[in-house]
């Protein structure tokens, strides 16, 4: 592996290399303490971020390393600077990217001209980091059988959807019409056990995991009452979770609206496993960044 961008990029045998290197970093944090000393990671940020930003920064200290916080704002990106010269430039100077950003196609421009590994921590298409951690937390606990996602088809749906594909893991994903999957993720995982519909129920049918995102993404704002709308009905609650398997776990990528998109009872309850996967993250992005940058 020399990027992680797309999980469609990625082979199954990586994956699963990324999960037992992850167990280690788990297990036995302390050998790898200076795994990566003396190396720097930058985090380039056009959108606002808790958890990526905090499990990047700790997990590359705890590997010895250092993580810089780039606002894009702050920085001449926001003025102008094209980010084929801003890709160069951090080329140079550190020893990974990783970059939160709006435009998929941004990405991989940034991707295209850097000499180091890049690292996708979200852009309006796809989420891999999260959907590989969603993944291994549900490997930790032998439940990778029938996920069920039932909310907006977007970044989180996307590279979740992928991810099962790869790990021949079965999905459900439950959209409004208007909010199904793109195209373009749908005719990739063609070939795999993934199933749409607009019908929550039978999405989570024999689901060992239900999970959901946020109604209105980072820069939806302005779409907000017209997406609530799109999405009644579709809120994870208890009788949707009683629809699943007896010992089904409820996830959230986070941050969560309660109310919204989850009712407290279920996000609050004891099957959600929302921080434990907000703890792996770091985790899994260390071993990311240990594969990356050490093999
Ligand atoms: N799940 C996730 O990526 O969280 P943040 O937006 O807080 O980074
Ligand atoms: N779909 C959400 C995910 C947040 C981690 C968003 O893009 O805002």
């Amino acid at each position: 592996m020399h990027q992680l961008i797309d999980i469609h990029d990625l082979t199954r045998e990586e994956i699963e290399s990324l999960f037992e290197c992850t167990d280690q970093m788990k297990s036995t944090p302390v050998k790898f303490s200076s795994a990566l000393k003396n190396n720097t990671l930058v985090m380039l940020f056009a959108k606002p971020s808790t958890r990526t930003r905090l499990s990047f920064e700790t997990g590359m200290t705890e590997l010895g390393g250092h993580a810089i916080f780039f606002e894009m704002g702050e920085s001449q990106l926001g003025r102008g600077e094209p980010i084929s010269d801003t890709s160069k430039v951090m080329s140079r100077y550190e020893d990974a990217i990783m970059a939160r950003l709006f435009d998929h196609e941004e990405i991989v421009e940034l991707a295209k001209h850097a000499t180091v590994p890049v690292i996708n921590g979200l852009t309006d298409f796809l989420h891999p980091c999260q959907a590989l951690t969603d993944l291994y937390t549900l490997y930790e606990r032998d439940l990778l059988d029938t996920v069920a996602f039932v909310g907006d088809g977007n970044n989180v749906a996307h590279s979740l959807m992928q991810a099962c594909g790869k790990l021949d893991v079965s999905c459900r994903v439950a959209t409004p019409p208007e909010m199904e999957p793109d195209e373009t993720i749908q005719n990739r995982v063609r070939d795999a056990d993934v199933v749409v519909t607009n019908d929550p129920y039978e999405a989570v049918d024999g689901a060992s995991a239900v999970y959901t995102d946020v109604w209105v993404s980072m820069g939806e704002e302005e779409q907000r009452e017209e997406k609530l709308a799109a999405f009644e009905g579709y809120q994870v609650d208890r009788d949707l979770m009683d629809a699943a398997r007896d010992d089904a776990v409820f996830m959230h990528c986070l941050p969560a609206h309660r109310g919204e998109e989850v009712s407290a009872e279920v996000i609050d309850g004891p099957q959600s496993i929302v921080f434990d996967q907000a703890e792996n993250r770091m985790h899994v992005q260390k071993a990311l960044l240990y594969t990356l940058l050490e093999e």
